[in-house]
């Protein structure tokens, strides 16, 4: 009878078995979540039909590249980020720029330029503004040469590379602040973003009776030589989802204010003419306590490392 056995002692088989070390962390907590699985799947009388669809919905999702997308909707990014934070108090080196997620859409390697530039391409619909600050280190001090990587949505809600619609790298741009750690770009401010209708991510959060609406925002990722890589956004004010983000990812120290300027002098070299919108934002950088957490990678690549 020894291959007749009940949930409990398949549950044991399960997280027991092995021909060889393994790996002791991806072990403990996959057996975590497998008898947290088989619990939920008794707790819920789960029934065969339910299961198989779960999990052709999981083929489903990661075919689409969308499970970055759940992620950020289930809360688990913003989660991360808290976690982050409060370690960061404990060690006393809570200061500097919040983090804000990165969500799954940052592409490495965008067009780079010194001080200046443009993410759009002159056929965006909307509000031309242009965004300027500083780059600096926790004391004030400015960080010259300072990289920063910004990219946003189009006037659809929706980010180059993962829309066929748009041109490479369409509003994603990397800057390299100047000697004095300042940088600015102009392009249109852009509205909040949806995820994809008729997906596998629209099709959970359609069961789960939610909306998949982020308010506007703007993606940034800096990083400095010795300081530790900021990934974070900024919120465009007025949007209706500011206080309601799917991803819960917008921070009060983030919402930033929106100046009209009547005149374009001193802004000939990015083309403006006329007035326009500005918002100023100076980045604070923390120390890195590693050669690390100073690398300008996204997420994927950093996991990877
Ligand atoms: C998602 C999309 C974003 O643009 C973002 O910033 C965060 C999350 C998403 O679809 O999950
Ligand atoms: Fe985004």
């Amino acid at each position: 009878m020894k291959n007749e056995f009940n949930r409990n002692e398949l549950l044991r088989r399960v997280t027991e078995s092995r021909i060889s070390k393994g790996n002791e962390r991806v072990r403990a907590i996959t057996q975590r979540i497998v008898t947290d699985l088989f619990k939920t799947i008794e707790d819920f009388e789960v029934k065969p039909d339910e299961f198989w669809a779960a999990v052709q919905w999981l083929s489903r999702l990661g075919a689409s590249g969308q499970a970055g997308l759940i992620t950020a909707g289930l809360g688990f990014d913003r989660l991360l980020d808290i976690l982050e934070d409060e370690a960061d108090q404990r060690a006393g080196i809570a200061s500097g720029t919040p983090r804000a997620i990165e969500g799954p859409l940052y592409i490495p390697g965008a067009p780079l330029s010194r001080y200046e530039t443009r993410l759009d391409n002159g056929q965006m619909k909307g509000e031309l503004f242009v965004m300027e600050g500083v780059v600096r280190d926790t004391n004030g001090n400015p960080l010259p040469d300072a990289m920063i990587d910004v990219w946003h949505a189009n006037e659809n809600g929706r980010y180059s590379h993962f829309d066929p619609s748009q041109e490479e790298f369409n509003l994603r741009r990397r800057i390299t602040a100047d000697a004095e750690g300042r940088y600015r770009f102009r392009s249109i401010l852009p509205p909040g973003y949806a995820i994809p209708p008729n997906s596998p991510t629209s099709e959970l959060f359609d069961l789960l009776g939610r909306h998949g609406n982020r308010p506007a925002h703007i993606h940034f990722l800096v990083s400095s030589a010795g300081r530790r890589a900021l990934t974070t956004q900024i919120n465009i004010p007025g949007d209706t989802f500011i206080d309601d983000d799917f991803a819960f990812a917008t921070r009060d120290g983030l919402v930033v204010s929106l100046e009209k300027v009547d005149s374009a002098a001193g802004y000939e070299s990015l083309d403006v003419s006329g007035p326009f919108t500005r918002i100023r934002f100076d980045f604070k950088l923390q120390p890195a306590s590693s050669a690390d957490e100073a690398k300008h990678i996204g997420r994927y690549e950093r996991a990877a490392a």
